[in-house]
């Protein structure tokens, strides 16, 4: 496997606060959720199933929703559980926004 690269994925304009935005990076599928200012990015997988997230998932107050079973992540918290059945946190995926541009490392 090679090193982790840096991967632009599109304007910090087009990651709305609130909003689920989902990417394909070297054949891994991620979301990107902007919370409180700041970019975030998992895995769009629930972490109970194999379930996308930029499907079934929805943000409400600071918390990312799966609706195929009720399951709530905590985005203030790198998506710990808080509502189960889950039992494990999300995915994080490394990211970044660099000068005007959100960029995601695998
Ligand atoms: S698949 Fe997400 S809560 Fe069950």
């Amino acid at each position: 496997m090679g090193s982790p690269q840096r991967h632009a994925v599109g304007a910090a304009a087009e990651f709305l606060e609130g909003a689920i935005v989902p990417r394909t990076v070297s054949g891994v599928d991620v979301i990107l959720i902007r919370r409180l200012g700041q970019i975030q990015c998992y895995l769009d997988q629930c972490s109970h199933q194999p379930i996308k997230l930029s499907e079934f998932g929805e943000i409400t107050a600071g918390r990312l929703v799966c609706h195929a079973h009720g399951g709530t992540f905590d985005l203030d918290s790198k998506g710990r559980v808080v509502c189960d059945p889950p039992v494990d946190a999300l995915t994080s995926v490394e990211c970044a926004e660099v000068s005007g541009q959100v960029f995601v490392i695998v």
